[in-house]
């Protein structure tokens, strides 16, 4: 079996399900269900018998040293982080201490673990770490998009715990020879986002009838993938990359944020089109900036294409039509994780917005 972290939130629920659709073997899920992580989100494997829910932190070496006994798995597949860079400006605490201080122990306690495996299953073993094209920094409109060999330059607390995470991963193989595998990738989207990200705060908002924050100028770009296929590029490292290298992931898909909102605008136009008839569009509001805020993201994903064979299987316009279609057809899912503390979140970070 494999250990997944962080199986309840946003691209780990997306990689749970997918992984318990498509094979057989079992998966032990620990995550603390922070704001971001909801069971509700895995509730299609509810009953499913290769499905484990441990409740926990990667923090708590007691904790992840007694499943990795108990379990045995033959992989560690760490999404568990908090991820929201809004977030880490008002308060970088917890992503010092999830992202760094959290990573760290997991990597102790599974290098313990690792270390008294029988000769054949250590070999095997793989410790697969999630992580982020934001490590790189920003690239300047001109700038060769990021491969494996750019240079980390991360730019907000959120960035920066990942970059410190990554390099962790790295002595832990380069020291120990524990056999990591790291993934960067880019701006994903889809099912069961969270919505104080750019993409379901657009939809959320949009059918509430409220406003539509963009930062700055609205022209910052992203290389949006649809989470699927993060999730497939995360098996075919596991199954076949090779141990100490790094695989940046993208979707060939770069667009600025404003060309997102119109996109979502129309969607929404055509899907659910406002009762006054008006379009969307209108809704549109430019607030001001993020500090910090990253300009360009952009990812040059041919090592993973060339030596792995992965490609991204959605287009935008079909992974941006079937979220969508998702959040109309999960109002529920929408209405149940907008709770105090959500509201709480969305005046903190938008009151002091000048428009
Ligand atoms: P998310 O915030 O939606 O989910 C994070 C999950 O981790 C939640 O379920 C949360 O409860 C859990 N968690 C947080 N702290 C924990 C802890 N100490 N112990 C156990 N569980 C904990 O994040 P996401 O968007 O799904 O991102 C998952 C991973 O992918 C992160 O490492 C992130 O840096 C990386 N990533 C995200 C994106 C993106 O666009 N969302 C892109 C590239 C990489
Ligand atoms: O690039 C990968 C990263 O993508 C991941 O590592 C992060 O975990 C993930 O959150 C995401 O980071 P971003 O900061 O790019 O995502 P976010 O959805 O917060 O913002 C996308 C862009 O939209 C960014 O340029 C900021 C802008 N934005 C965001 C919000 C929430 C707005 O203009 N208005 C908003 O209200």
């Amino acid at each position: 079996m494999i250990l997944v972290t962080g199986g309840a939130g946003f691209i780990g629920a997306n990689f749970v399900l997918d992984w318990l659709a498509d094979n057989d073997e079992p998966l032990i899920n620990l995550d603390k269900l922070t704001y971001a992580g909801n069971r509700s989100n895995l509730a299609s494997a509810d009953g499913n018998e290769r499905h484990l829910f441990v409740h926990g932190d990667i923090g708590d070496p007691h904790l992840t040293a007694s499943l990795l006994a108990q379990y045995q798995p033959r992989a560690v597949i760490n999404f568990a982080a908090e991820s929201h860079v809004d977030r880490s400006i008002h308060g970088p605490e917890d992503f010092i201490q999830t992202n760094v201080v959290g990573t760290f122990h997991l990597l102790e306690t599974t290098r313990a673990y690792w270390s008294a495996l029988p000769a054949a299953a250590r070999q095997a073993f793989r410790f697969l770490h999630v992580s982020t094209d934001e490590v790189y920094g920003s690239l300047t409109a001109t700038a060769p998009a990021f491969t494996e060999e750019h240079r980390y330059q991360p730019n907000s607390p959120y960035s920066a715990s990942k970059a410190a995470s990554d390099h962790l991963v790295r002595a832990y193989h380069h020291t120990y020879g524990l056999p990591v595998l790291t993934t960067n990738c880019s701006n994903n989207y889809g099912p069961f986002h969270f919505p104080e990200k750019l993409i379901p705060l657009l939809i959320v908002n949009a059918l509430a009838g409220k406003s539509l924050p963009v930062y700055g100028d609205g022209r910052q770009i992203r290389d949006w993938l649809y989470v699927k296929d993060h999730c497939s590029a995360i098996r075919r490292v596991l199954a076949a990359g090779r141990p100490g290298e790094t695989y940046n992931v993208g979707g060939n898909n770069e667009k600025p944020n404003i060309e997102i909102v119109h996109a979502v605008c129309s969607l929404l136009d055509e899907l659910r089109p406002r009762i006054d008839g008006k379009p969307y569009r209108e809704q549109i509001t430019y607030v001001a900036d993020r500090p910090g805020h990253d300009r360009r993201y952009a990812i040059d994903a041919r090592k993973i294409e060339a030596e792995l064979g992965w490609q991204p299987a959605h287009s935008f316009a079909r992974g941006i039509r079937l979220t969508v279609e998702w959040y109309l057809a999960n109002q529920q899912w929408v209405k149940d994780v907008q709770s105090g503390a959500y509201r709480d979140w969305l005046a903190k970070n938008y009151s002091q917005r000048q428009a």
